[in-house]
């Protein structure tokens, strides 16, 4: 089987163990243990830096969703590239501020946001409420009047649009539960440029995640700026449009549009508009920025060959990474350094420790293996540590930033005591 090609910055020592950067992912197995992941700073760092040299000198403003990866540590890093941020809970605005990132450069995304939490979104000085249902309108007009402030919104509006992508992750038809239809969206406006307690500064729209196709990001952006001609005609003046994230990135066999392409898509049409030609566009990446700059390690514990499965068990499961188990996604496993064990060749199924036949990484790979073997899930920066969880009590892994020859530590392995740190034993009954 021909190689998976490799991310850039991820590469092959002479021996066939994986480099990233300037590093041997061996000794950070060693130095760490596993699993652990890894993200490269230059590849985060190049990802973004395509997408400012696309919009070039055109006023604009990318906003990281949070959520593909929400550690500090590559926050900080975003923040010093001067991104802002796209935020889905109050917990994720704190990260943000931790992080040494603006609060007013951040947007508040979400079908649910708590009273509590628009509270303190509006006392941390949030650049903009994406506003994605009239009661969520209302509530926000009556805790910003509350606070004697006025809140700076925009609304969340559906465009109808296909992603042809994963249902699951698929947000912008009108039977998913994100924003609010297109063509309801009008009154609503109105009826917050008439509230003192509002102020309107943009429109935005997010259509799905994991695009491999940019037209639908030019159908998406057509609908956006009919409604803004609108809400102008009606005397209502956007201060920008912020048209979301979604642009997919290579797992396996994908080609996805280059930032260019996805930059193009959209400016093609809003700036073919005297109106939008105006308007600052703000985008909200998350996969693109850290996905193909991260990578799950891995060890091999045991080969269970069969006669009619094989079995490789890794010490990394679904609790580890969700995507193959959740979405059924299928992310490229590749060696990244011999173990100690005798190799075999075989069609192998890649499945962790947990008690759940859904726990598997990877189906039918081709590859030669030993236990003891180290191996690698690629794309796995974006929504791999975010979306971990400790089930079967197992600490969820480390994760390392390397920048050329360092590896800096930018989450601790969990401490195992730390899982039940919150827990209480009952008072003794009788
Ligand atoms: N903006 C909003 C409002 C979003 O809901 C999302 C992602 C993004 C931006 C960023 O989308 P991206 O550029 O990363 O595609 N866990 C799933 C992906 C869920 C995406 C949810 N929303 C996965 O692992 O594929």
């Amino acid at each position: 089987m021909p190689e998976t090609a490799l991310p850039a910055h991820f590469s092959r020592d002479p021996d066939g163990g994986l480099m990233i950067e300037q590093v041997e992912a061996r000794l950070v197995a060693e130095r760490f243990g596993t699993p652990t992941y890894v993200y490269s700073r230059a590849a985060i760092e190049a990802a973004f830096t395509s997408l400012t040299d696309a919009f070039g000198e055109r006023a604009h403003r990318i906003c990281y969703a949070v959520k593909a990866n929400s550690n500090i540590g590559i926050l900080h890093l975003l923040a010093r590239l001067g991104a802002g941020f796209d935020i889905v809970s109050f917990g994720e605005l704190a990260r943000v501020q931790a992080a040494g990132g603006d609060p007013a450069k951040v947007v508040f995304s979400g079908v649910g946001k708590s009273a509590e939490e628009i509270r303190g979104a509006l006392a941390a000085g949030i650049g903009c409420l994406n506003v994605e249902s009239e009661a969520e309108l209302h509530r926000i007009a009556d805790i910003a009047g509350e606070m004697d402030t006025k809140a700076p919104i925009s609304l969340r509006v559906n465009p109808d649009v296909d992603a042809r992508t994963h249902p699951y992750i698929s947000t912008g038809l009108k039977d998913n539960k994100f924003g609010v239809a297109i063509d309801e969206a009008l009154p609503l406006y109105e009826w917050a440029h008439a509230q003192p307690a509002l102020e309107i500064i943009g429109i935005d729209c997010h259509i799905g995640s994991q695009l491999t196709d940019v037209s639908p990001f030019s159908a998406a952006a057509e609908r956006v700026m009919a409604l803004t001609h609108q809400l102008a005609e009606r005397g209502i003046r956007l201060k920008h449009l912020d048209l979301g994230g979604g642009l997919g990135i290579r797992y396996t066999d994908e080609s996805p549009p280059a930032a260019a392409d996805w930059v193009e898509a959209i400016t093609s049409v809003v700036d073919a508009d005297p109106l939008g030609r105006e308007l600052p566009i703000w985008i909200e990446p998350g996969r693109f920025l850290v996905g193909p700059a991260g990578a799950m390690l891995t060890r091999v514990e045991y080969l269970k060959p069969g006669s009619h499965k094989s079995f490789a068990i890794v010490d990394a499961a679904m609790n580890d990474l969700m995507r193959p188990a959740l979405y059924g996604s299928d992310m490229a496993i590749v060696p990244a350094g011999r173990g100690t064990g005798e190799r075999h060749p075989g069609t192998w199924e890649i499945v962790g420790p947990i008690c759940e036949t859904g726990d598997f990484l990877g189906h039918e790979r081709e590859m030669t293996l030993g236990e003891d073997d180290l191996l690698t899930v690629l794309g796995a920066g974006a929504y791999g540590f975010s979306m971990a969880s400790n089930y079967n009590t197992r600490p969820r892994a480390a994760e390392i930033l390397i920048d050329g020859t360092n590896c800096h530590e930018i989450r601790q392995r969990e401490p195992l005591e730390s899982l039940w740190a919150l827990e209480k034993l009952p008072p003794a009954g009788d």
